[in-house]
């Protein structure tokens, strides 16, 4: 005999299992919670050292490893992106996230084809050491490609004026098209590119077509072939952080004082 319930033990029943469900999910959040925090930081630590040259895409690391290269070689530092100046902000508890979302502490950006929103007033960049001197500095970069929004590091020379190393670690971009962005191949085709020209202007940029060599092409880096809206995102991202509203400022004063040291 098929026994039936009645609504309100239904409706009870219904009601214990989600509160349990919900305590459930909410407790794993809130225990996972710092392993997720730890995971993202290691993560963020990968993709500086890897558009830094200092580890390679592809190959496994351990966590002691990767948090070992990073404390010897990596400098953490809060810049003011106005001035380009460093400020004693403590890298360690600021959080690029937050300030970017805050009104008091970021300003609507101008239109721009990168499409980036929201200028903060500070960023975290990170300086590589090599031997007791500054190697090339590592900057957080974002913006629009065909589907998403693209975020990735560039690694700049000392000199302020050559690409190092470029990583997007984040996008929405097609796997095989756009999403090539994050190839080791194509990665492999930054180093060396120039990013201004003599008169100071952003000229880096990506081609539709082949570029060629940096001794060939200073300025230009292969499209991505049937990509070519996330290419020009790309470009659009680089010439929006390297001008005026982003490392532009920056980077003047690494070369003035690249000049002023020697
Ligand atoms: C399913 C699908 C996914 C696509 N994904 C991308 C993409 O991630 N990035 C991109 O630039 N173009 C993508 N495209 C192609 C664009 O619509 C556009 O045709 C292309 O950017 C033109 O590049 P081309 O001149 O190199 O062919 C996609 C097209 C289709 C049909």
């Amino acid at each position: 005999m098929q026994r039936s319930y009645s609504v309100p033990y239904i409706i009870g029943f219904s009601c214990v299992v989600c509160v349990v469900c919900s305590l459930l999910v909410s407790s794993a959040a809130v225990s996972l919670k710092p392993r997720q925090e730890q995971n993202a930081q290691l993560d963020r630590q990968v993709n500086v050292l890897m558009a830094a040259g200092l580890v390679e895409s592809g190959q496994r690391y351990g966590r002691e490893q990767i948090t070992q290269i990073f404390m010897e070689r990596i400098d953490p530092v809060v810049i003011d992106l106005a001035t380009g100046e460093e400020t004693d902000i403590d890298p360690l508890t600021f959080d690029p996230d937050a300030e970017m979302k805050d009104p008091t502490r970021s300003n609507p950006a101008p239109s721009n084809p990168a499409q980036v929103k929201r200028i903060p007033n500070h960023a975290l960049v990170f300086k590589v050491n090599k031997d007791g001197d500054l190697n090339q500095v590592v900057l957080p970069i974002l913006g629009k490609g065909l589907w998403s929004t693209m975020y990735g590091y560039i690694a700049v020379d000392a000199d302020g004026r050559t690409v190092r190393g470029l990583t997007f670690y984040q996008h929405g971009e097609t796997p095989g098209l756009g999403g090539e962005v994050d190839n080791p191949r194509w990665k492999d085709l930054w180093p060396g590119r120039r990013i201004y020209d003599p008169a100071g202007n952003v000229r880096i940029e990506v081609v539709k077509g082949r570029a060629g060599p940096p001794e060939e092409a200073p300025y230009e880096v292969d499209g991505l072939s049937g990509a070519t809206i996330t290419s020009r995102g790309v470009s659009h991202t680089l010439e929006f952080w390297f001008g005026e509203h982003g490392f532009g400022p920056y980077l003047v004063k690494l070369r003035e004082s690249r000049r002023a040291a020697s």
